[in-house]
């Protein structure tokens, strides 16, 4: 007797048949999927797995045809310049990823023959390839019964299980959960549809389970969904409480020269490193207003500071951030403190600026 769609939907094979039909029918075209029934080239889904690492589907898209035009396979992007390579990168950010790509496809010339290895470990050897790139590599380029979980797919699974643990303590059991959902072929060879599976579960999170409002209804396997039998499936992954940690005052100091802007760059490493910023106190737990006025910047002409009402505010990871905003201005031709400059009020979006310091220039500007 054929089972009903419910029951289906309730258990593992089940569940994942109905996720390959429906990848079938609403599968993204994406340049670096082959059409179906094609098999993955290795190179291309590595490639594109590096990419997509930190940037979306769409961003991705024109520069992982623009480096597949120019450089074929992985000997003709060995065999790039690093100059090259990063130039070609350029805009996508997060460097370090192009560097390691250049330095992989080296590798896999060197060491592998020009054709990327096929085991877990072989592949997590290779620079810029972590568990999850190494698992996407190994299902969708080879086959392997083995299922990659990002962020999309840890929310699906999380939803469909009602996974009550909170991220990212969770994740083993959402792995664990996924593997459920992969696919066989008809035969359950080896070579398994994993790669579809695992790009179906990307495909759902990103058009139907979406973070916020959730498509449900359209949904290939809402009779089976735990959370939206409850109701509450926006509620899923649960996420450990942030840690706020204690909240941080200080003083900015917004000079003025004309039209020109007192900025400084900060320190290479730590907090914003190497970001534009307008000279400014110690950010400390406590500290009080005198104490972070007594930090301004010295200025010849400068005889008054004149503090702004109000304060900005500003979140970060570790820490929440309270800034007073006192505004002076100097004199025509005061030069620049020792590691500060005068910059152009009119070219300030070409300034490396973080988010906190164009709201705090926007309040001492008063624009
Ligand atoms: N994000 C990461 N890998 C992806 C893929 N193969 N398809 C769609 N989105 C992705």
């Amino acid at each position: 007797m054929r089972k009903g769609k419910e029951s289906i939907a309730n258990d593992g094979a089940g569940r994942a048949a109905l996720l390959l039909e429906w990848y079938g029918r609403h599968r993204r075209l994406l340049p670096w999927r082959p059409l179906s029934g094609t098999a993955a080239d290795p190179y291309r889904v590595w490639l594109s797995e590096i990419m997509l690492q930190q940037t979306g589907v769409r961003t991705v898209g024109p520069y992982f045809e623009k480096f597949v035009t120019r450089w074929p396979d992985v000997g003709a992007l060995a065999r790039a310049s690093l100059d090259d390579v990063l130039r070609m990168w350029a805009g996508l950010g997060y460097y370090s990823r192009a560097r390691n790509l250049h330095i992989c496809a080296v590798a896999v010339m060197r060491d592998h023959g020009g054709a990327f290895p096929e085991t877990e470990q072989a592949l997590r050897a290779l620079p810029g390839i972590g568990p999850y790139t190494a698992a996407a590599i190994l299902a969708i380029a080879f086959g392997r019964h083995t299922m990659p979980v990002d962020g999309n797919i840890e929310r699906v699974v999380a939803r469909l299980f009602a996974v009550e643990a909170t991220l990212p303590k969770a994740k083993p059991l959402i792995q664990e959960l996924a593997a459920t959902l992969l696919g066989v072929t008809r035969t359950g060879d080896a070579k398994s549809r994993a790669g579809d599976s695992a790009q179906a579960l990307m495909d759902l999170g990103s058009s139907i389970c979406t973070p916020k409002k959730p498509a449900c209804a359209l949904c290939p396997l809402n009779d089976g969904c735990a959370a939206r039998a409850r109701g509450d499936q926006e509620t899923f992954p649960r996420k450990a409480p942030k840690k706020t940690g204690t909240l941080r005052r200080g003083a900015a100091f917004v000079v003025r020269r004309g039209d020109w802007l007192l900025v400084r760059s900060r320190p290479e490493k730590g907090l914003l490193g190497g970001m534009t910023e307008v000279p400014g106190s110690k950010w400390l737990a406590g500290q009080d207003d005198r104490t972070a006025l007594k930090q301004a910047p010295m200025l010849k002409g400068i005889a008054r500071w004149h503090r702004k009402a109000g304060v900005v505010t500003h979140v970060f990871t570790h820490f929440p951030l309270e800034l007073v905003v006192y505004t002076a201005k100097a004199p025509a031709r005061a030069a620049a403190p020792e590691g500060m400059r005068w910059v152009p009020i009119a070219t300030l979006q070409h300034e490396a600026l973080p988010n906190l310091m164009r709201k705090v220039i926007a309040h001492g500007l008063g624009t």
